[in-house]
């Protein structure tokens, strides 16, 4: 492709132009500074490619979202969040004896140290699940130290995913004073956490298969979706070397902001306000567009996504398929679809290209499952923990990988000097 100009104080300087395989027309600036002695400037990073990647595409106009190339809605509809993972992080999906092998490390790799259960004393119940979990990824790297071996990193992928689960429910039983139950190797890895989540000590959960395949969905909604926030946070912290742990847990806080993955329990919470306030949507979309409000509509919008999300797009119906196989009414998805209604026919969101995003339904199916508004941001980060695996293995086997290191624009005082505290 032929080069980039660029002209700067009346110079001409020259920059590569690549495409990716859908594509995608890339200008490279990596020796922008060198040549120019300028930089570019992009706070967001709206319009700035951190790396290449061949995990996740999304065509934010065309509504695409693929998995190693596979369409989101067949993965959605086919496969299991399990086969997912693999997918993302392997980077095929797997023959029957490679799924089998894979569960079996899974299930080998489910419980967490005895000792780790100490950790979770020193919290209140009132403990937010994100900064218990957080605390909790980033400790196992205490429990497994070869953290950078080679021949360990395959195995502390493996014990991440396996072990995020249990870690998850067991926050969930920290929260509400039960026993923490212990992973049974004889069920998948969804029905795996749903049984921590909801058995007790008098009785194990009746998993039912609508509540396992609905959240098989949900995880797999959410396991990838390239440079995100969070993604990027786990990227950034790996390009320093950080192990798989240590850059998995500054996902988890990043993920926590309700700018991203904290808008889930945003959204119900918004819900709950204007079912509370007599169910007037219109009032909260005018709100949205009042700058003064300082109100959002918590699940709209997106960086990317200018046409729809189809994400949300597949919740949306999934929502009424859950709701009505589990025989739950719930108000709030009645009071959901009146505001994307009213918004959807609203210039201010029409200008803007402003629609539901995958947060906007995903509270009301966690709700219907059973799952408490609190945890709604564990879920998403146990959907995404795939893609932040697959994500932090391609950076740390890329030779071209280097410390992530922005510029900036300096705009403080210029140079003075030091004045003693009895002259000032
Ligand atoms: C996720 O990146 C990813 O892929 C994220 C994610 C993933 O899978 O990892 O998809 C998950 O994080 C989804 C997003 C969840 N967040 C929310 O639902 C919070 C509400 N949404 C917004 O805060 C916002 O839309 C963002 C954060 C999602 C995107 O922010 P941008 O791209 O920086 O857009 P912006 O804030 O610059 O908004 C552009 C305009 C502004 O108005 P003007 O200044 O042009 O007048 O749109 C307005 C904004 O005020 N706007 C909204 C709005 N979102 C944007 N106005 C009202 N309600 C909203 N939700």
């Amino acid at each position: 492709m032929p080069n980039a100009k660029l002209i700067l104080n009346d110079k001409e300087y020259e920059f590569p132009v690549f495409a990716g395989s859908e594509n995608e027309v890339a200008i490279d600036i990596s020796k922008l500074r060198a040549q120019t002695g300028a930089i570019a400037y992009d706070p967001g990073y709206g319009n700035v490619g951190a790396c290449s990647s061949s995990i996740t595409y999304i065509d934010g106009d065309a509504g695409i979202l693929r998995y190693r190339g596979y369409p989101i809605e067949q993965l959605a509809t086919q496969a299991t969040f399990v086969e997912v993972c693999y997918l993302l992080i392997y980077g095929h999906l797997p023959t029957a004896d490679e799924l089998e092998k894979f569960n079996a490390r899974l299930n080998k790799h489910s419980l967490v140290h005895e000792d780790m259960k100490k950790l979770f004393e020193g919290y209140p119940p009132s403990a937010h699940p994100m900064a218990i979990m957080s605390a909790m990824v980033i400790s196992l790297s205490a429990y497994h130290p070869d953290l950078l071996d080679p021949e360990i990193i395959d195995t502390n992928i493996m014990r991440l995913l396996a072990k995020f689960k249990t870690l998850a429910a067991f926050t969930y039983k920290k929260s509400v004073g039960q026993p923490y139950v212990y992973p049974r190797s004889d069920l998948s890895y969804t029905a795996d956490f749903l049984h921590m989540m909801f058995s007790v000590p008098t009785h194990d959960y009746d998993i039912p298969d609508v509540v396992v395949k609905a959240l098989d969905l949900l995880l797999i909604l959410h396991a990838d979706h390239e440079q995100n926030c969070s993604t990027s946070t786990v990227r950034m912290v790996g390009s320093s070397q950080a192990n798989v742990f240590a850059s998995v847990a500054a996902g988890v806080n990043a993920l926590w902001g309700p700018l991203h993955g904290g808008a889930n329990q945003e959204v119900i919470m918004m819900l709950e306000d204007i079912h509370k306030d007599g169910g007037d949507v219109q009032k909260y979309v005018n709100m949205a567009k009042d700058k003064n409000s300082h109100f959002r509509l918590f699940g709209f919008g997106h960086r990317v996504y200018k046409n729809f999300d189809p994400r949300a797009k597949i919740l949306g119906k999934a929502a009424d398929d859950v709701l009505n196989a589990l025989h739950v009414t719930d108000p709030l998805l009645d009071i959901a679809r009146g505001l994307a209604d009213a918004a959807l026919s609203d210039p201010y969101f029409i200008e803007r290209k402003l629609y539901p995003n995958v947060d906007f339904y995903s509270g009301i199916i966690y709700r219907a499952l059973g799952i408490p508004t609190s945890m709604f941001t564990v879920m998403f980060g146990l959907g995404r923990l795939p893609g932040w695996i697959s994500q932090w293995k391609e950076m740390h086997n890329d030779p071209q990988t280097r410390i992530n290191r922005p510029r900036q624009i300096y705009t403080g005082e210029t140079a003075r000097d030091y004045v003693p505290v009895d002259q000032r």
